[in-house]
């Protein structure tokens, strides 16, 4: 993923550009470039390896003045991060500057036919074909404009696009298209601003039009917003108006996003429940669910693909629909998924879980079980993106936006979500009696105040941070509910403080794993108290037995496994599908300050991205 930004209008683009590039620095962060028009027909174009500030530091102090200007920051796919594959791109005249997030997967072939005709190619990326192929139609063809050009272009390319392209010789218009990677484009009074997210955007307009796949658009200062499919017909721009709030894309006082996104939780879980678990009335509304009741009733399987820690909500999300509605589940990395050639079909409900609602993998998962006939229903955090909106039903996790690259608040608030569309089918289903369903929306409704509560413990688990941050791996160990947020755990660690981490059953350590430990290999425990206590208190002592030190997440109040333990977190009670959202709160807060104390790059750790949409 890579973030996208321009600008048209009587403003300086310049700073308008930088300023939208930092915001979307989270979505990958290999290059930064810019290409600024001005009235005069002059193009500027400045790019270099590494952050925008690099960037910056390159153009020392220089702001080239215009109107009109196209930002790019990359995730490299294809061609290493370096000055001559950083984006925008030129076309062999000079006189377009394209901008590009995605994969053209035919590229090699374009190329080729490209070079036979002359042209000369300067980088390694798959992305310069496409500057390179509007030149060609355009110089072709006497009578097409920038945007005929550029949608006879995506006629031919096969792959993901998010682009903006500039001409020269049209210093009063841009032209942008989308398939399969974001694109929001921001109506302002005279002005238009291009984004891949609406982040960079809200600042300065809450009028806003997602464009969809495979559509082209040109915002003009003379002739507005005009929207074609790549196939020619006519499409109504719809403006949608932005709720998000500025404070929310802020860091708000903390020193990383991720840890403001880490205290946020009560609110975003409370957000996530708020207007759907209605105590008053006994009941969860979802719109999602209300309006396909029979389809639910009768589902015969959920199958639920995702990636990374949203895979982790759906191994939960297994447990609480095997328990709540007694529906069996498969739970499927959607790379994996998507490559299989699965048994899936009509009755079967896909249940694709994503936080940014791109993900290259977790997309295709669900076009592949749309097309042999299955419901795809979307649990996402980004209005509008792709998943969301090519879903046949769904749920906005409400979380805000979540800028640290590594998940938190999302993951908590798609459990919230899950729990929610859990017990609501359970009901429906006839397997959750009236008292264990209004038993669950009155301890449903407490998790916030629950979790805010936890936020306490960052002073003590501070110090256990201090006393682990040198241990060269870790063990992650639970049963249960608690065995994904083990994986979690250990997924938060290794992904921000590069610490090799492994999460594990704790039943599986006799299996193999065990033989790891020794008094090097710190092992964290969830050994809260529920229908698994006593056999993971039985793993703490293998583990301790053999020299092992020991950190167990434990419920408030508890004297066995806490007498074992070198170290002791308490964690509220609540029933055994809820405790994830609270257990997982240490272990996001200990990844956090190991990593921090590390001197980590906790927002935007080394070879990651906010959103991978390439495979
Ligand atoms: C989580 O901390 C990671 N950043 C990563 O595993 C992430 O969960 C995964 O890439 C899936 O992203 P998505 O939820 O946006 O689809
Ligand atoms: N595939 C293009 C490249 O590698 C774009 C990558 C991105 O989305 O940033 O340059």
């Amino acid at each position: 993923m890579c973030g996208i930004v321009g600008y048209l209008g009587e403003q300086e683009a310049f700073p308008l550009l930088i300023k939208g590039l930092k915001r979307l620095e989270y979505r990958g962060y290999d290059s930064a470039g810019i290409a600024i028009l001005d009235d005069d027909g002059s193009l500027e174009h400045h790019r270099r390896k590494g952050k925008v500030d690099d960037l910056l530091e390159h153009m020392n102090g220089h702001k080239p003045s215009g109107g009109l200007g196209i930002g790019h920051t990359r995730w490299a796919t294809h061609g290493p991060p370096n000055d001559v594959n950083a984006h925008p791109h030129l076309s062999g005249d000079g006189q377009l500057a394209l901008i590009h997030n995605g994969i053209i997967e035919n590229y090699h072939s374009l190329k080729e036919t490209l070079t036979g005709r002359g042209h000369t190619f300067y980088s390694d990326t798959d992305t310069e074909v496409l500057v390179h192929l509007i030149e060609e139609i355009l110089k072709n063809s006497e009578d097409l404009d920038l945007f005929e050009a550029t949608r006879i272009a995506l006629n031919e390319v096969v792959g993901a696009y998010a682009i903006a392209v500039v001409d020269v010789g049209r210093p009063h218009e841009l032209v942008l298209a989308r398939k399969s990677s974001p694109l929001v484009i921001g109506i302002g009074e005279g002005e238009f601003f291009i984004a891949s997210d609406a982040t960079p955007i809200i600042e300065y307009t809450k009028n806003v039009v997602y464009l969809e796949d495979e559509e082209v658009a040109r915002v003009s200062l003379t002739a507005g917003l005009k929207i074609r499919t790549i196939k020619n017909h006519k499409v109504t721009p719809v403006i949608t108006e932005l709720e998000m709030a500025m404070e929310s894309i802020e860091k708000g006082g903390y020193e990383h996003f991720m840890l403001k996104e880490i205290h946020e939780q009560p609110r975003s879980i409370a957000d996530c429940l708020r207007g759907r678990l209605r105590l008053g009335h006994g009941s969860i509304r979802m719109a999602g669910i209300d309006d396909h009741q029979e389809m639910w009733s009768q589902a015969q399987r959920l199958i639920i693909v995702a990636c990374g820690t949203s895979w982790h909500a759906g191994l939960i999300a297994e447990y609480m629909f095997e328990d709540f509605a007694r529906i069996p589940v498969e739970v499927e990395y959607a790379s994996e998924f998507r490559y299989r050639n699965p048994v899936i079909g009509e009755g079967d409900i896909l249940i694709a879980i994503s936080q940014s609602g791109e993900t290259a993998d977790t997309l295709a998962a669900i076009r592949m079980a749309k097309e042999k006939g299955a419901h795809v229903f979307g649990i996402c955090n980004v209005v509008g993106s792709s998943i969301s909106r090519e879903s046949h039903s769904g749920a906005y996790t409400h979380a805000g936006p979540e800028i640290g690259v590594a998940s938190t608040k999302a993951f908590t608030a798609q459990l919230a979500v899950l729990a929610l569309v859990a017990i609501r089918v359970g009901r429906l289903r006839g397997k959750l009696d009236e008292q264990r369903f209004n038993r669950l929306l009155v301890e449903l409704s407490g998790i916030p105040e629950k979790v805010q509560a936890l936020m306490a413990l960052e002073p003590e688990i501070e110090q256990i941070a201090e006393q682990f941050m040198k241990a060269p791996n870790a063990l992650f160990l639970g049963r249960g509910y608690n065995f994904p947020v083990a994986l979690e755990g250990a997924l938060k660690l290794k992904e921000i403080s590069y610490i090799h981490a492994e999460g594990y059953p704790a039943a599986e350590m006799k299996h193999g794993p065990i033989a790891l430990i020794d008094e090097n290999m710190p092992v964290f425990f969830v050994a809260t108290q529920d229908a698994h206590y006593d056999k993971v208190v039985s793993n703490i002592q293998e583990v301790k037995a053999r020299g092992g030190r020991v950190v167990a997440i434990v419920t408030a109040g508890d004297t066995e496994a806490s007498a074992l333990a070198d170290k002791v977190i308490e964690i509220h009670r609540s029933d055994d599908a809820f405790v994830p959202l609270l257990s997982t709160i240490p272990f996001q807060l200990l990844s956090y300050h190991i990593a921090v104390k590390l001197g980590r790059n906790v927002d935007q750790p080394r070879n990651l991205a906010k959103s991978v949409t390439v495979e």
